[in-house]
């Protein structure tokens, strides 16, 4: 790589969790969305700040539970544009972390890289450690050089193309983060891409959004599958525009065999043979006598007509998230990690306590739920209460603690879900959750 400074070098100094860059002029806007996808132009998208925190603090507790082992994590940050997400791994995990990271950064533009080496020289972790190297060269091809344990996709669009050539790259223990921002695709209302790129069907309700995911998870997993490996979700979430899976990849013959065990089809307003079918492979939670579900999850095996409308998938059926790693993902954690602090560097930002409670109020938002939902993200009945209140023929949506609460005090497990609507996750019946429902608002 040619150490000489990108044209528009230094540009303008922005903050991101706890980490330093220089981005070219226009660039740091903090309006959400991208200024510019042009190669030549390091892209830079705030809108995905909370996306890197997550993967920030994913990494963390991964490497504080030892689920790698304690070696050196060998991570790629495969389309890495400015280099902020290797960046802040390195920058803002505790000093005996970062240590044992050796990141690669990838990308197809010299300039992108160029900016990422620039903000890295000027701004290197203050503990000196972890360490980044450069590639330029398309993802697909650099990615086979050798084994990796952490690798991130974070495309324009749809992950696809690269997902193949990934997962051959990953050591026999390693985990993959996947964004798509083609979530048009994904949720059923690009209803030919989302049959082209990952041969599903999506019904576009409430739950379209949990059910891009679940094909996307499907998606990764199938593929694990053909290279020998299994996966086991870490992380799930829909984020406003893009949705992102993130998933440990084991190798696994017998795992890979049995892929078909987690994936199958979401049927909205069941029949009562589906739903009998859905209760036998312990994918639906007790019998309902008063109150019909919105939907239920049915296993690969069972015979869908794939035109009825009702019909969502192939999908993930298995549970989206680990209750481990998504508990760690507390409001206080991801603060303690990522958030800024006063001092040098919001003096040379300029920054006065309102912009750095700002900075701190968008990295708090960035966990959302998320250690809410741990303790019941293996239930499957994920109920959004907008489509709740017309589904009951209720007045106004309940909401989403107050049934959580009412659900808990009836017995069952429920938490708020970490999902773009307001919605719950329970364990409990659907009689359960109409009455829940109904004790907070009557039918009209
Ligand atoms: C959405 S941006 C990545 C954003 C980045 N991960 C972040 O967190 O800011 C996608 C990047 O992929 C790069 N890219 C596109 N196709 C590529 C390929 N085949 N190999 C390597 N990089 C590629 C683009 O140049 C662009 O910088």
């Amino acid at each position: 790589m040619d150490d000489s400074s990108p044209d528009g070098w230094p540009g303008l100094l922005h903050l991101e969790g706890r980490t330093r860059i220089r981005l070219i002029e226009g660039a740091e806007s903090r309006a959400l969305g991208p200024r510019t996808k042009k190669s030549g132009v390091a892209f830079y998208n705030p809108a995905m700040s909370g996306n890197r925190t997550r993967s920030v603090l994913l990494l963390g507790h991964i490497l504080d539970r030892g689920i790698l082992g304690d070696g050196t994590i060998y991570a790629l940050d495969g389309l890495c544009a400015t280099g902020i997400r290797a960046r802040r791994w390195i920058n803002e995990l505790p000093a005996e972390m970062s240590a044992r990271i050796s990141a690669t950064l990838v990308d197809l533009d010299p300039v992108s890289l160029s900016w990422a080496m620039k903000s890295h020289e000027m701004y290197p972790p203050e503990h000196g450690n972890g360490s980044l190297e450069p590639v330029v060269g398309d993802l697909r091809r650099v990615v086979l050089d050798s084994g990796r344990h952490w690798v991130d996709l974070d495309p324009f669009g749809t992950p696809i193309p690269f997902l193949d050539s990934a997962m051959q790259s990953l050591a026999r223990s390693a985990v993959i983060e996947v964004s798509a921002t083609d979530s048009a695709a994904l949720t059923g209302s690009s209803k030919k891409p989302l049959l082209r790129r990952y041969g599903a069907r999506v019904r576009t309700d409430c739950l379209a959004h949990d059910s891009g995911l679940r094909v996307l998870l499907a998606v990764v997993a199938r593929t694990a599958a053909r290279h020998g490996r299994c996966i086991s979700p870490l992380l799930s979430v829909w984020d406003s525009h893009h949705l992102r899976v993130s998933v440990r990849v084991r190798k696994s013959l017998e795992g890979a065999n049995s892929v078909e065990e987690n994936i199958g089809w979401r049927v909205h307003s069941p029949s009562v043979d589906e739903l009998g079918a859905s209760i036998g492979s312990g994918l639906h939670h007790g019998v309902s006598e008063l109150v019909e579900p919105m939907s239920c999850l049915l296993p690969f095996d069972y015979p869908v007509d794939r035109s009825d409308k009702r019909i969502s998938g192939p999908m993930w059926v298995g549970q989206i998230g680990c209750s481990e790693a998504m508990s760690s993902m507390t409001v206080d954690r991801a603060l303690e990690i990522c958030g800024p602090r006063e001092g040098s560097v919001t003096e040379q930002l300029e920054w006065g306590s309102r912009e750095i409670m700002v900075a701190r109020r968008q990295i708090a938002n960035s966990v959302g739920n998320i250690s809410d939902e741990s303790g019941v993200i293996d239930a499957n009945h994920l109920v959004v209460v907008d489509d709740l209140a017309s589904w009951l023929g209720i007045g106004a949506p309940p909401s989403p603690k107050r049934m959580a609460s009412l659900l808990r005090e009836a017995g069952y497990r429920a938490g708020l879900a970490n999902y773009g609507r307001p919605a719950f996750r329970t364990d409990a019946p659907w009689d359960d959750i109409g009455e829940a429902a109904f004790s907070l608002q009557p039918p009209m």
